[in-house]
């Protein structure tokens, strides 16, 4: 009788567990946070709109909320409409900034050694964001990287009039999403879980 009931409840504590896992593999694909990134993909066509400002400030707060090293707020934000500012495009090589009608430039605290981390997950937050709202999105270190390196450039970086200290790091596009790639390849084999 006691062996009946020993199996029965280990039979019974089974199926609850296999019920809870395939709950869990199931809520997953239904979870919209996890939807919004599993869909997310760099955008390399935009309608020409710009994104309202309304928006921008919804994306915008969301990016400031990011974790970020002891709540210092190491980033600053400069967010243009390309069509207002049309010397960036005039003076960086055509198509580098994959026609977003909207560009968010994000700068680095030098001396914060954790600053570069914080700006990235300022982004991250930005463009998930973003992307639930059925907004498109592009990173942009290439034009970051031109315009931060070249002097003949430093008109541009003026405009942006970043603090002493700040470094332009990246830019991230903006706007309405005219093609929807397929995701690349991902490595699994660059995680790996240590037993
Ligand atoms: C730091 C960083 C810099 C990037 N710079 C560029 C860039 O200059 N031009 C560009 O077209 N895409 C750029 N990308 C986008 C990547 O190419 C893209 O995220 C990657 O290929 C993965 O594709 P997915 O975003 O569609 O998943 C950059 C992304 C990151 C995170």
């Amino acid at each position: 009788m006691k062996t009946f009931r020993f199996l029965l409840t280990f039979a019974l504590l089974l199926t609850s567990m296999s019920a809870c896992c395939e709950k869990k593999s199931a809520s997953a694909n239904e979870n919209e946070v996890i939807q919004t990134i599993m869909e997310r993909r760099s955008i390399r066509k935009y309608a020409p709109q710009a994104v309202s400002k309304d928006t921008m400030e919804i994306i915008l707060d969301c990016g400031i909320n990011a974790p970020n090293a002891m709540n210092r707020q190491s980033w600053e934000i400069r967010v243009i409409e390309m069509a207002k500012h049309p010397e960036f495009v005039e003076a960086l090589p055509k198509g580098i900034f994959r026609g977003a009608p909207t560009m968010v430039f994000v700068a680095n605290e030098t001396a914060n050694r954790f600053s570069q981390v914080d700006c990235g997950l300022l982004g991250e937050n930005m463009i998930l964001a973003a992307q639930s709202m059925g907004i498109g999105s592009v990173v942009l270190g290439g034009p970051a990287a031109m315009i931060a390196e070249n002097p003949e450039l430093k008109p541009l970086l003026e405009t942006l009039d970043f603090s002493q200290g700040y470094q332009l790091l990246y830019c991230i596009g903006f706007g309405q999403a005219l093609e929807s790639p397929d995701a690349k390849p991902r490595m699994k084999e660059k995680y790996r879980f240590i037993d």
